[in-house]
């Protein structure tokens, strides 16, 4: 991302911070706190998490750490986001076996985990026409088992300037370049779709 990518995602949260300054799932730009779960739910359901690391590509406060936890018994987990107040608050609430950094996960290099997730963190528009695949390449070198990640429905979601949809079929037709084993989910939103791309057990 570049700086002007970056400085329009810090306002639009700042911005939603000071309409629902109470409400953190409308903070991150959930339209509630369902739709966050909603993900969080598909997530979680399409591998098994027990003993597994975890990188979550653009945490905001870490809200799957205490949701996988319902359900899971993780190794690790480790949680990248560029807004500094969610990095803080993060930090804040002490959570087990969690690290936090504040970076640019486009841009700092990604440190090799079991699972890497992306929520609601790939949506955003950047100036590089190749961000989502090259998203897509780095966090399957990132990933030892699988990535799983979700994207806005560009067939129902209208563009705006800040956020922009995907059509599935291309998403998933790139994905099947780094392996035969990757597949969609889409039966829980109109507006979204989650990606699952399992490691190839042969080298592509
Ligand atoms: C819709 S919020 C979702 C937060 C979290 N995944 C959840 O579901 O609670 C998307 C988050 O992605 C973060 N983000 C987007 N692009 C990023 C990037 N390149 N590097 C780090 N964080 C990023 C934003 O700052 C924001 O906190």
């Amino acid at each position: 991302m570049n700086f002007l990518d970056r400085l329009n995602i810090y306002f639009y949260h700042k911005d939603r911070n000071k309409k629902w300054p109470d409400n953190p799932p409308k903070i991150l730009g959930w339209r509630d706190e369902e739709s966050q779960l909603s993900r969080f739910r598909i997530i979680a359901k399409q591998h098994d998490f027990n003993h597994k690391s975890v990188l979550d590509l653009g945490c905001g406060y870490g809200d799957f750490k205490p949701f996988i936890d319902q359900y899971y018994d993780i190794a690790y987990y480790t949680g990248f986001d560029q807004q500094k107040a969610f990095i803080q608050e993060a930090k804040i609430r002490q959570l087990t076996a969690s690290k936090f950094f504040n970076a640019d996960f486009a841009r700092d290099t990604l440190p090799k985990h079991d699972i890497v997730i992306a929520s609601g963190s790939l949506n955003y528009h950047s100036c590089d026409s190749n961000y989502l695949v090259n998203m897509i390449d780095r966090m399957y070198q990132a990933a030892n088992e699988v990535v799983i990640f979700n994207l806005l429905n560009a067939k129902t979601f209208p563009e705006d300037t800040l956020l922009k949809g995907y059509h599935s079929e291309h998403v998933l037709s790139y994905c099947r370049n780094l392996s035969s084993d990757c597949y969609i989910e889409d039966k829980y939103s109109k507006d979204d779709f989650t990606v699952v791309l399992k490691k190839s057990k042969t080298p592509t």
